[in-house]
């Protein structure tokens, strides 16, 4: 009788995630999407990589503070210095975990580290002695593990087991690896370790070739007991392992893949759309298990045989992954019951003042639009809980006067601490870029646009646009995002989001200097 084997899903959106170029995250997001993964159902949360800022820092120590029923993990090279900082942040947590990573393959001892092959072993063995002398969950990752001499990843396995790791992790830091090539990788630790079942063997693969979920399924395949994911295969370059198509293919495909994990399928959905939202990094239509065109059916022949028996053409159910049965939810008479309850199914569970203020937009929202959908509710709830945060500006009111083929003009007042300042603006190639204009002008932030999107919510001509754009200031990228039925209100809000985003970057700055 084959005994179904538990496979650890680690999921790793808040590090390797955030690593996606235009990704960033502030504190506020992270927890956020950190309360969607313990919801999800993941069994450890990399919540990021505590040296590389100090946002870094605070957003691991937030995590590993408050958040229970998952492991908390911090990224550290192997260094006393990083190993330090990484349990500083995580020595909180109920259920912490250090992952400590060096280079093993030969390109990168010999052009990035410079060190001998008895120098890795030995600076990998220090790194997992000093995290183990915190505490005793350590996962080890020898990075670039695919590309390494096969011999050579087996004498850092077994070195870094006997020095205490808890996990080993087998990166393909470069997405070069083959679903064989992958298994092979696998197989040969688990058969000339010989401590290897002192460990659990977890497998890292990133997507540049598009085998990300391949590579990690071949992986399990020869007895890796960990996958590591994030949501919407977001991350470095082309990303990492999807956690949603790597856990729905080993659900659909039991026959094949005899594991189970944890994960709520049913939360799928909504922490794909939360995790969009928030890094701004949109879920093409056709993406496996998620995408919007996921479940629909287009030629004839196809709605012909789903009407006559779903499994014609559906090898999942919508529902299964959280695809709401109905996207028409609610209109002008729905109650904060109703909208509570539709939120929760949307992947977000609000407090009291929260469901007020969004009760209050949605409202508004029903007097402007008939029929309200998912894509506005997620949407709105997002815009009330995620963007109010660090708002030091905000809109009081405009008016925008445009003549065919004449710079438009904008009359702007925003408001800061009580005090209301309007300017006049007639320049700008259209009411948008006036408006970027006026807000700088009056917030004093230096910014350029680099980016700006507009996308409908939902459905109908009367659907809210979401606005995201990025915003670049002393060489960083910040990212602002608003919505509303009236898209030049959307630009200003954006545009503002963005101001604030940066002053309040800038103010955590200079308290960091004084300190
Ligand atoms: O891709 C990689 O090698 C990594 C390691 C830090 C695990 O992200
Ligand atoms: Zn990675």
């Amino acid at each position: 009788m084959s005994v179904t084997k538990q496979v650890t899903i680690f999921d790793t959106t808040l590090r390797d995630g955030e690593q996606s170029p235009g990704a960033s995250m502030n504190l506020q997001e992270k927890l956020e999407i950190a309360q969607a993964l313990i919801d999800l159902g993941v069994n450890v949360i990399e919540a990021g990589f505590p040296i590389a800022s100090p946002g870094d820092f605070e957003a691991v120590q937030q995590i590993a503070s408050n958040f229970r029923g998952a492991q908390i993990c911090g990224l550290a090279r192997s260094n006393d210095k990083d190993i330090d900082r990484a349990w500083e942040a995580l020595k909180q947590s109920q259920d912490p975990r250090i992952h400590v990573f060096l280079a093993t393959s030969a390109i990168h001892r010999e052009f990035k580290l410079k060190m001998t092959p008895d120098e890795i072993i030995a600076r990998a063995v220090a790194g997992v002695q000093r995290a183990k002398s915190y505490c005793d969950n350590i996962e080890f990752s020898p990075e670039d593990a695919a590309r390494t001499e096969p011999d050579f990843l087996c004498r850092v396995v077994e070195a870094v087991i006997a020095a205490g790791a808890t996990t080993v992790n087998i990166p393909d830091t470069v997405g070069y690896a083959t679903p064989g090539q992958m298994g092979r990788v696998i197989k040969n630790l688990v058969d000339r370790v010989p401590n290897i079942d002192q460990s659990v063997i977890s497998v890292h693969c990133h997507n540049d070739l598009g085998l990300a979920v391949a590579n990690s399924l071949a992986a399990v395949q020869n007895g890796a007991g960990q996958i590591e994911c994030t949501v919407n295969g977001i991350g470095e370059r082309a990303g990492n392992c999807s956690l949603e198509e790597v856990v729905m293919a080993m659900r659909t495909r039991s026959d094949v893949y005899d594991y189970e994990t944890t994960i709520n399928s049913k939360r799928l959905v909504p922490t794909s759309r939360l995790v969009s939202s928030i890094t701004g990094l949109e879920v093409q239509r056709n993406k496996a298990v998620v995408g919007r065109n996921a479940f629909a059916h287009e030629a004839g022949i196809h709605q012909d045989g789903m009407l006559k028996e779903r499994t014609t053409y559906e090898i999942m159910r919508p529902e299964d992954v959280g695809f709401a049965d109905t996207d028409l939810v609610l209109g002008k008479h729905s109650g904060r019951a109703a909208l509570a309850d539709r939120a929760k199914q949307l992947g977000f569970t609000l407090t009291g003042e929260q469901l007020q203020s969004v009760f209050e937009e949605f409202k508004k929202l029903a007097d402007r639009k008939k029929e309200i959908f998912d894509g506005d509710i997620a949407a709105l709830i997002d815009h009330e809980i995620l963007g109010i945060s660090e708002e030091e500006w905000s809109l009081v009111s405009f008016k925008v006067n445009l003549d065919y083929q004449m710079p438009p003009k904008i009359l702007l007042t925003l408001e800061k601490g009580g005090e209301e300042t309007t300017v006049e603006q007639a320049e700008g190639s259209g009411p948008v870029d006036a408006a970027f204009l006026a807000v700088k002008q009056i917030t004093g932030v230096e910014m350029s646009c680099k980016e700006f999107h507009v996308r409908s919510t939902s459905l109908g001509y009367d659907a809210p646009g979401e606005i995201t754009l990025e915003a670049e200031h002393a060489g960083q990228i910040y990212r602002g995002r608003a919505i509303s039925t009236d898209c030049v209100e959307a630009s200003i809000k954006a545009v503002l989001n963005a101001a604030n985003r940066i002053l309040a970057a800038n103010r955590k700055s200079v308290n960091a200097s004084e300190n």
